[in-house]
């Protein structure tokens, strides 16, 4: 795919799931990656699976949700070449609780993490990015964003302002070179959704059924349309928001 090889590139939440497979998938199409995660031995680990493969990969632990983390990450980002692609993948899930019972603090937790940390990841993105001639954003956002869940109020208000900040984020830098998107997945198969699926029984059959193609996604098919998204053959696409989500978004 063009323009992916001997990129730099930073994912985010890049230790598990999404992100890991997203990191894999840049590896192998000849990006050097920085893998950041806020658990420092999930870093380390995918990137000495990229490293042990023959790719090039640094880890960085960071926590999206902190300001000086995030200038951190961004800034060791930049140790494998001027950062011109980043995948934002870092999330938390619901609490899975009814709108009235989910209190402040949780509100905030989710909020934290999956808006104000990927605005702090994007500005200091762009940042970099304006400085390296541009480049392409990539927001791990979710169906939720456009549909509601039950028991997921929060989380659905934290993925719909996501794809409020990559259309207005877009128009900012529309010519100055650099992309910014979202890609919303359906259920995919990743230790978030595999654990909230322990915790409440009547979950999966419930959201299986809500996707025409009846079956969940895999983290590689998520990773298949940021690769797509990062690289130049999407020259074209800035401010969208990509659904991979077997129909889910459809009904
Ligand atoms: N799995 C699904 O069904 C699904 C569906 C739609 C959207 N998503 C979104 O995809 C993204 C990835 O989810 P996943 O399913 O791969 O989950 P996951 O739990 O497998 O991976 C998420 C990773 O993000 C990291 N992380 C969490 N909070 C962080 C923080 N504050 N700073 C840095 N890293 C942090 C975790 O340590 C973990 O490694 C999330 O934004 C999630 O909301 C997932």
């Amino acid at each position: 795919m063009r323009g992916l090889s001997g990129k730099s590139v930073l994912v985010t939440g890049g230790g598990s799931g999404i992100g890991r497979a997203v990191a894999l998938l840049l590896a192998e199409s000849g990006s050097r990656v920085t893998v950041a995660d806020r658990t420092a031995e999930a870093a380390e680990a995918v990137a000495r699976e990229i490293r042990d493969a023959g790719q090039v990969a640094e880890a960085v632990t960071a926590d999206v949700s902190s300001e000086d983390d995030v200038r951190a990450m961004v800034e060791a980002a930049g140790r494998l070449g001027p950062l011109t692609g980043a995948v934002n993948a870092a999330g938390v899930p619901q609490v899975g609780k009814l709108l009235h019972e989910v209190d402040l603090a949780e509100w905030d937790r989710c909020h934290g993490v999956n808006l104000r940390g990927l605005f702090l990841c994007n500005k200091y993105e762009v940042a970099a990015m304006l400085a390296a001639g541009g480049g392409s954003i990539v927001n791990i956002a979710s169906t939720a964003a456009m549909v509601g869940f039950p028991n997921g109020a929060e989380y659905c208000a934290s993925k719909a302002g996501v794809m409020g900040l990559v259309r207005g984020g877009a128009i900012d830098y529309a010519t100055k070179g650099i992309r910014i998107n979202a890609v919303l997945p359906g259920g995919t198969l990743t230790p978030m959704l595999k654990g909230a699926m322990a915790l409440d029984r009547g979950l999966e059959p419930a959201l299986a059924a809500v996707h025409p193609m009846n079956r969940f996604g895999q983290p590689e098919e998520i990773a298949a349309a940021a690769r797509f998204l990062i690289s130049d053959e999407a020259s074209f696409v800035t401010g969208a928001s990509y659904a991979v989500d077997g129909g889910h978004t459809c009904i």
